[in-house]
């Protein structure tokens, strides 16, 4: 279907020429004879680009531009338009253009002006250079959301929301923040998010991983070097630093940068100058420094593998990411959420975890964090056919989940008397086993072959120990 067009205009005749001129192009034309009329039936039309006259009958067409930019701008929150649909193009058409009136179009967020009468080859190249602008806006739009949805925090638990209130506190301030945690942790994304909710935010973010770069070019990377510096400098080479001015530089893995260039990095923080490698002088940068690592930097600055004196600099404030399973409540939000963005990106149909699904994810330990949840996640969602049950689940997670959970029920029943404190061992011993006893028949329904088994017991030793110990079948808990 071809793109579709509204035009706007008291004039009839006009309005019959744009519609022969568009519809011989392969357009879609609709018309509108006042404001009015033209607001009413937007919705409905949800034209690419609108061509609206200034002079109309009732309201004005700069009016009428207000309330379609105000209006779509609502609209794009709410649920009329899909995310990434950028509102119309708006070209406004004057019979008595002055200069005013255009910059006062433009100013109001119009594309272009067109005078009358209007000129055919005009027309359509304006109209051509309109719709390629609203494509492009389209594909920024859906890419912002692409990138932010992929650099979005997820979690709502108290260790996540202390988290949002710290990096609040930090982000509109220059302070440099230490960001530390395990792997996988989140780390990156608590750097992001900071760059983005602080004044910085439209000028560049720049991360670094000092691991990933060799040692011997890492000065060359942060700083740049001049022409010839070294061999293999054929040209002249701006740093990241340099590229940062004015933003925000991430230093990650920075426990894994050489102590000399360690050195380098403190001249930049105290001074705010640096200089290419191979050149005199020296350059001034204004950069945000954000630092993260998943090592233990203050044992690391006691071994003598990282300067005292930059870690200070660097963690003005420290900020610790939280491992997953300090934020178990927060495993069935992830699962869903990275559910839909793979599900999305792989042009898959979104999977359901099913309760009993979520309540082993949520039970395990999570050594890699996110990134390994993220990853298991990913694996069920290409693998799995319908609802992800707990049957899906990887074998090495249930395995783990439930040698961890076994021994535990029983012994929260545990209770020792106060009186146990005057019990000798044996009778202590007594007291425990029968309550450990108890709690293994109650949890296999009393069947005697599975709770031996789960003990470690031959049946026959169990009803031994069942006597020894005066416990008989009546003593079932639920009969
Ligand atoms: N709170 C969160 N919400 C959503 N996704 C998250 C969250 N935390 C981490 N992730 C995801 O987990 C993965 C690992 O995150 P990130 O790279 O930021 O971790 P890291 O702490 O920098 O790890 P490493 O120390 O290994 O570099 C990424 O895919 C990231 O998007
Ligand atoms: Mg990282």
């Amino acid at each position: 279907m071809g793109k579709s067009i509204l035009i706007v205009d008291d004039e009839k005749n006009i309005r019959r020429t744009v519609r022969m001129v568009l519809e011989g192009e392969g357009y879609a034309v609709e018309e509108a004879s006042s404001g009015e009329e033209a607001l009413a039936r937007l919705p409905d039309i949800s034209p690419d680009v609108v061509l609206l006259d200034v002079q109309l009958p009732g309201i004005s067409g700069h009016d009428v531009l207000e309330s379609l930019r105000r209006g779509c701008a609502q609209d794009a929150e709410g649920t009329g338009r899909p995310p990434g649909q950028p509102e119309p193009v708006a070209i406004m058409i004057s019979g008595h253009g002055t200069l005013a009136d255009a910059v006062r179009a433009t100013k109001a967020g119009a594309y272009d002006f067109l005078e009358k009468p209007l000129d055919r080859e005009r027309l359509l190249l304006t109209l051509r250079n309109a719709l390629e602008r609203r494509a492009m806006a389209r594909e920024v739009a859906g890419l912002r959301a692409l990138a932010e949805g992929r650099f979005e925090m997820v979690g709502q638990s108290p260790a996540m929301t202390a988290l949002y209130a710290q990096i609040a506190k930090v982000a509109p301030t220059r302070t440099r923040v230490l960001i530390t945690g395990e792997s996988g942790t989140g780390k990156e994304l608590i750097a992001r998010a900071i760059h983005r909710e602080s004044p910085l935010r439209d000028r560049p973010f720049i991360k670094v991983n000092c691991a990933a770069i060799p040692p011997e070019l890492i000065e060359s990377e942060l700083f740049g070097h001049e022409r010839g510096a070294f061999t293999g400098a054929a040209a002249r080479k701006r740093g990241l630093f340099e590229l940062a001015d004015g933003g925000t530089i991430f230093l990650d893995e920075i426990g894994d940068m050489s102590l000399s260039a360690q050195a380098k990095v403190l001249r930049v923080l105290e001074s705010g100058e640096l200089s290419r490698v191979g050149s005199e002088s020296s350059l001034k940068v204004d950069v945000r420094v954000l630092a993260a690592t998943n090592r233990d930097l203050q044992a690391a600055v006691a071994s003598g593998q990282f300067r005292e004196d930059l870690f200070f600099r660097l963690a003005v404030v420290p900020l610790r990411a939280p491992a997953l399973r300090e934020r178990a409540t927060d495993i069935p939000l992830l699962c869903q959420a990275f559910a839909a963005q793979i599900a999305r990106d792989n042009g898959l149909h979104d999977k359901r975890f099913l309760p009993e699904a979520l309540d082993v994810l949520a039970a395990y330990a999570w050594p890699g964090n996110v990134r390994e949840l993220r990853n298991v996640v990913e694996r069920l969602v290409i693998l799995c056919e319908g609802s992800i049950g707990a049957g899906d689940l990887p074998e090495e997670i249930v395995a783990e989940v439930a040698r961890r959970s076994r021994p535990l029920r029983p012994m929260a029943d545990l209770q020792l008397p106060p009186e146990a404190a005057n019990l000798s061992l044996r009778e202590l011993r007594d007291l425990v086993e029968r309550q450990v006893v108890r709690a293994k028949l109650d949890e296999n329904d009393w069947n005697i072959s599975r709770t031996a088994q789960v003990l470690g017991l031959e049946r026959t030793n169990l009803h031994k120990k069942m006597r020894a110990l005066g416990i008989a079948r009546d003593d079932r808990r639920d009969s």
